[in-house]
């Protein structure tokens, strides 16, 4: 394994990439990125209105800045770089966990951490299996084809995370809905709009649970019943908190879930060595999450100068993370591009680094070990039902995954 040391020396000069750009396979990064995977750790890119801010592409690096307090996370602070137009409304917004700093930041995630552990993640097993099962024997009896999202990829993490929260999964087709526009827009008005119609949502649906005399079993009862009524946590943040967990709770997952079926079937020795071996599929998760990437262009604000490999990022300058990139990088991973069950993954950041790292990885982990093993037991016929390069997946997306993916059996 070559030494985990970024190349010193400032960012090669070149003229900034736009970023973010469009997949031209899905598992793999844009082409586009190509100039930057020169072994260097910083670039300047360009943002969709033109502004110019730092994208890290080395894993060191990546790890260093992800830990680093100078870096915070709060969207309303002047020069935070907004990926797409339509994220522009998030900078009026206080965005639970996921756009604040500690101490705030830590006095929340503090109160979610118990629901999340590997233990808590254990225990739900056999009831994500129980789920899983249930929409494999429903998509097996409509017999095939079928369109592996709607009837799989996105009801499993959904079923499982409005379980969690105690979100009546009747809803879904208006949550997934508000979900998907919320983070694909297309406009800003449609994003903001979608943020809206789900803190509307699951705000009334916290004054219901307020109103029980007796609490239900899911976390959104609980922080009810106790962080709200002891006024530990307001009901704005309570609401902004349950859009953050019910959005990444299932957009995330479902595209891991469809990706990386899409993968495997491209990959076909791998697929029968999965097959032939179920006990490598927990590294087989981790391989597809580092290769995939899914979550892509973390974002973040310098609050101070900070100097890191060669390079001075300036009080007031955005920086980008391009996870596809950085778990690419080949001083932690040789021959990255492969798909590999047998390499030490260590240490990717699919799931973030420092404090703002993936809440809800211990549950990710386990619905995807569970879907992809479940799927390639009760389906050895598993094949795709149209050519790939037919079938559409998300480009330029800040979550990548496919759109549609019909399958056969
Ligand atoms: C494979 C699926 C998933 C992927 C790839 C993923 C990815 C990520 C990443 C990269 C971050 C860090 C963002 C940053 O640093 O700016 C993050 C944070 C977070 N994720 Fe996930 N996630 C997944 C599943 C889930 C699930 C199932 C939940 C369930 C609740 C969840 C909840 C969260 C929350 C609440 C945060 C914010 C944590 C904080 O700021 O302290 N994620 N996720």
């Amino acid at each position: 394994m070559t030494e985990l040391t970024d190349p010193t020396g400032p960012a090669t000069p070149a003229a900034p990439v736009a970023f973010p750009q469009d997949r031209t396979c899905p598992y793999h990064p844009p082409t586009g990125y190509e100039p930057l995977r020169d072994g260097r750790a910083l670039s300047r890119v360009t943002l969709f209105d033109g502004r110019e801010v730092w994208l890290v592409t080395a894993h060191a690096t990546a790890r260093a800045l992800l830990a680093d307090p100078r870096l915070s996370s709060d969207r309303r602070r002047p020069g935070f770089p907004i990926p797409a137009e339509r994220f522009v409304g998030v900078r009026d917004r206080r965005v639970a966990l996921l756009g604040m700093d500690d101490p705030e930041h830590q006095r929340q995630r503090r109160m979610m951490i118990p629901s999340f552990t590997v233990k808590r993640a254990t225990e739900l097993r056999p009831w994500i299996q129980r789920t899983v099962d249930g929409l494999l024997d429903a998509m097996i009896a409509q017999g095939p084809p079928a369109d592996l999202v709607s009837a799989f990829a996105l009801p499993v993490p959904s079923m499982v995370i409005c379980g969690l929260l105690g979100v009546p999964y009747a809803d879904h087709e208006f949550f997934e809905e508000q979900s998907r526009r919320l983070l694909r827009g297309p406009r800003a008005a449609d994003s903001m709009e979608a943020r809206t119609r789900l803190e509307e949502y699951l705000g009334a649906l916290i004054d219901d649970k307020a109103k029980q005399a007796e609490p239900g079993d899911g976390i959104l009862d609980d922080l009810v019943h106790q962080q709200l009524r002891e006024g530990t946590l307001d009901r704005a943040e309570l609401v902004s908190l349950a859009v953050i967990m019910l959005v990444a709770g299932h957009e995330t997952t479902a595209n891991m879930i469809s990706l990386g079926t899409f993968t495997l079937l491209q990959h076909p020795d791998r697929l029968a060595e999965l097959r032939a071996d179920p006990a490598l599929l927990p590294a087989a998760v981790e391989e597809l999450m580092r290769m995939l990437s899914i979550a892509e262009g973390l974002a973040r604000v310098a609050l101070e100068d900070i100097e890191i490999a060669g390079t001075t990022i300036r009080a007031g300058e955005g920086v980008l993370f391009s996870t596809s990139v950085i778990n690419r990088d080949p001083a932690l991973y040789a021959a990255p591009d492969a798909l590999d069950f047998h390499r030490p993954v260590r240490h990717h950041v699919a799931f973030g680094f420092g404090i703002h790292q993936c809440l809800g990885q211990n549950l990710a982990r386990a619905e995807l070990e569970i879907a992809l093993e479940s799927l390639l037991a009760r389906l050895p016929g598993l094949r795709l039902a149209v050519p790939a390069e037919e079938i559409p997946f998300k480009r330029g997306d800040t979550i990548q995954g496919m759109l549609e993916l019909p399958v056969t059996w």
